[in-house]
């Protein structure tokens, strides 16, 4: 059972919130990023949205002094691992992660005493401490890139999504990759017969799911048996979300992922009709990220999130590696 968390509330989003942020953003010389699962509102007052790989990549290239990260904790924490010199803030730090919480560096170092000479590769959603274990980072829009790169005779440690990690062993075809067993609770609860049930009732839709999805290896059974053109289904990052509505030629999409996505998707492209697989898919961490907590943040300062410099420093190769493999992920 998780703690309840209640977000700063009482700020509406109106012209003058706007206002205020812009002008605080401005006078702090601020740059804002926000994540595709962000409130519709937080999106359209940022100066960039996008998913992890676009906003790290935009952490690490931006000339801002401050770098205000609306998403959730480890996002913000990798901005930080990339720009020391920077301040970094977000504006809940209770903005956690089930997913980031599934491995901890502890267990980590038992699993590579396991496999001695194997890489390990996790996701971007990890803490800074298990970063500094890990030789290369991944996001779901070049977890392949990534497992790629390394030499097939090499024995690879996958974590902490199962969901992902299947998928990056299925399309590389690789056999010597161990899988940790860890899942993100909002996109493991997008399952597959929820999903086969929207795909019959709408047979000429495309599916966009997301990696981390506990419906990503049902959605490839649906195209295998033909019960979906295999053309239709799309395993993508939200980025490649984006991208991908603004290429398809479908006229209506069923989404899999975190309801926020709704937003870009709808933005991108106004003429398809997106549905969510699952519209309770909303992640509460996501969602701690409020109008008043962000006016909070620009007012106070706050929170100011510091990485440890020793474990920054030892995280910091793996993310490096992470932002310069794979194609330019998906921002706006
Ligand atoms: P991407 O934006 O990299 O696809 O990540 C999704 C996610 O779950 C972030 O928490
Ligand atoms: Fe973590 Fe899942 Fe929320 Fe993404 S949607 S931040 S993986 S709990």
């Amino acid at each position: 059972m998780t703690a309840t968390l209640t977000p700063y509330s009482g700020v509406e989003p109106d012209a003058a919130w706007r206002d205020e942020v812009r002008r605080l953003v401005e006078q702090r010389d601020a740059v804002l990023l926000a994540h595709n699962y962000q409130l519709p509102e937080i999106q359209d007052i940022a100066d960039f949205t996008g998913d992890s790989l676009a906003l790290s990549r935009i952490a690490a290239e931006s000339s801002a002094s401050t770098i205000v990260f609306c998403g959730v904790h480890f996002m913000a924490e990798t901005a930080k691992i990339l720009s020391p010199g920077k301040t970094v803030l977000i504006p809940d730090e209770r903005a956690g992660c089930s997913l980031a919480d599934s491995i901890t560096a502890a267990d980590l170092r038992e699993w590579k005493a396991q496999h001695p000479n194997a890489v390990v590769v996790s996701y971007v959603n990890t803490t800074a401490e298990v970063k500094a274990e890990t030789d290369i980072c991944c996001t779901s829009s070049n977890a392949v890139d990534v497992v790629a790169s390394i030499p097939a005779d090499k024995e690879v440690l996958f974590c902490p999504d199962q969901f992902l990690g299947a998928h990056v062993k299925r399309v590389t075809g690789r056999d010597n990759i161990h899988i940790w067993a860890g899942e993100c609770h909002v996109h493991a609860a997008i399952n597959g017969p929820e999903l086969a049930e929207r795909a019959s009732q709408d047979p000429s839709a495309d599916l966009f799911v997301h990696p981390e999805c506990g419906c990503a290896t049902s959605a490839l059974y649906l195209a295998g048996e033909g019960i979906v053109p295999s053309e239709k289904v799309k395993i993508l990052s939200t980025g490649d979300m984006v991208k991908e509505a603004k290429a398809t030629n479908a006229r209506s999409v069923l989404v899999a992922t975190e309801i926020g996505m709704l937003h870009q998707l709808r933005k991108a492209a106004p003429e398809i009709d997106f549905r969510a697989v699952n519209d309770r898919a909303s992640c509460r961490y996501m969602k701690m990220i409020t109008p008043a907590a962000l006016l909070r943040s620009l007012r106070e300062n706050k929170d100011e999130v510091h990485v440890d410099p020793e474990t920054a420093a030892r995280a910091r190769a793996s993310v490096q590696r992470m932002i310069e493999i794979g194609q330019p992920g998906g921002g706006e």
